[in-house]
């Protein structure tokens, strides 16, 4: 078997920091391979991009027992969740999300976000401006407890909010705040092990069918409660994640301010012009820039061979953008999507494959519709200006957001259009 191609540095684990984004797609540009080996954190790490090579990665090739850093599960995923198991108990553990999604609860969810929103746009016109990164985390986080049960006294939403996005933000790398992450989680996952406490114990009600109520109340393959602990993970694996859509909603509203043709069309256009551009949104801005996996048994796969207990990284944001999947790229274009296919490994920024079996994101729908709700408020009930700012977006930060968290000025709520 030919050797193949790798990166010559010791380790570049430095150089995956500095590109953040960009690192798989460079290598795999300079190597003329969508697959070439590396090394992370000191370990070898074979690197994929591509729909094959996604096909193969949400196959049961691989598993994800023992697949993410350490750093990451002590922040952004937290122990014992659904992301670390495989075969049966994944199954059973991703259908207790899955039921949680259905059409009449994503409707609910979107609901509770648009009425809050409508709310919080009298109270923007009142000042000069505002932060919409700050704006919208807030909103999401108040829809999504309220959505699953969990109780938020007024008094305590700048606390939880901030926690949540400290989950994500600094996914754990070492130019950012990890010990803050790290307090983040501690608060949060007490917080919420209280409440499932309480639910079991019957001092707190949430609502049948609500996060809380369903995850309190699973019972794994063995009939036997999730332990308290692992519990919360997995009813924050509800919380941190929709809170999260934010810096989707921030980037859509940054192709708004840089494409006013769509922002125009969009404000009294067909409403699968605001899916199509979503999905462009959701294509081309960076958030979670791989997905990491081990390979279960040596195979060979494309001319390599994937020797077992090898972490693979499967690049999300490179695979979104390759050339050979997508015509032009790098150009925002949500046209492309009147045509797509809908191959569920061409466009994988929440993961590839089958949301039921596999390990795509739980909470791909709701994203989608989440967006969906915030891009028609933004073109059809409000009216605003984008003042001069630094919206740059840094690749090297990962999660990336505009820097300034978008500001916007001179709100004005404005009648229902469309
Ligand atoms: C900001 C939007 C979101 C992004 C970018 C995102 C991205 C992802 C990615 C990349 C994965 C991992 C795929 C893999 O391991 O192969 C994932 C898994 C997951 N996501 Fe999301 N997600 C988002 C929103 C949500 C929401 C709103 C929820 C729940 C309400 C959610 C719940 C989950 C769960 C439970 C998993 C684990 C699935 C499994 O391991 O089987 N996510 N997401």
């Amino acid at each position: 078997m030919p050797e193949l191609p790798h990166d010559r540095l010791p380790d570049s684990t430095l150089a995956f920091l500095r590109e953040g984004y960009a690192f798989i797609a460079n290598r795999s540009r300079r190597y003329r391979s969508d697959v070439f080996e590396t090394r992370l954190l000191l370990q070898p790490v074979t690197c994929v991009r591509g729909a094959d090579a996604a096909r193969v990665f949400y196959s049961d090739r691989f598993q994800r027992d023992g697949a993410s850093p350490a750093v990451a599960r002590r922040t952004l995923f937290g122990e014992g969740g659904v992301q670390g198991l495989d075969d049966a108990p994944h199954h059973h553990r991703k259908q207790m999300f899955m039921s949680l999604m259905t059409p009449a609860a994503i409707d609910d969810l979107a609901d509770r976000f648009a009425t809050g929103w409508r709310d919080a746009t009298t109270r923007w016109s009142q000042h000069e401006e505002v932060v919409l990164y700050d704006e919208v985390a807030r909103l999401l986080c108040e829809a999504v407890c309220a959505w699953a049960g969990v109780p938020l006294p007024e008094e305590e939403v700048a606390q939880r909010t901030d926690d949540l996005v400290a989950l994500f933000h600094p996914a754990g790398f070492p130019h950012v705040p990890y010990l803050s992450a790290r307090r983040a989680r501690r608060r949060t996952d007490a917080w919420i092990g209280d409440l499932v406490e309480q639910t079991r114990g019957g001092a707190l009600q949430p609502p049948a069918g609500s996060a809380l109520q369903v995850v309190a109340t699973h019972r794994d393959p063995a009939a036997r409660l999730l332990p308290t602990e692992v519990a919360a993970v997995e009813v924050i694996n509800v919380l941190r994640p929709t809170v999260a859509i934010t810096n989707y909603i921030v980037f859509a509203a940054l192709a708004l301010h840089e494409h006013p043709g769509w922002r125009d069309r969009l404000a009294g256009g067909p409403e699968e012009e605001v899916e199509w551009f979503v999905q462009e949104v959701r294509r081309t801005a960076p958030f979670f820039p791989a997905a990491v996996a081990r390979v279960r048994h040596d195979f060979d796969w494309d001319g390599a061979r994937f020797p077992a207990g090898r972490r693979v990284l499967l690049d999300l944001y490179g695979t979104n953008r390759h050339p050979g999947l997508w015509d032009d790229p790098d150009r925002f274009d949500p046209e492309r999507f009147a045509t797509w296919d809908g191959n569920p490994f061409t466009l994988i920024p929440q993961g590839g494959g089958d949301h039921h079996t596999g390990h795509r994101c739980a909470g791909e729908w709701v994203t989608i519709r989440l967006m969906q709700t915030a891009v028609r408020l933004l073109t059809r009930e409000m009216a605003y200006t984008v003042p001069h700012q630094d919206l740059q977006v840094s690749l090297s930060r990962m999660p990336a957001r505009p820097r300034s968290g978008v500001v916007i000025r001179d709100v004005r709520p404005v009648e229902a259009r469309g």
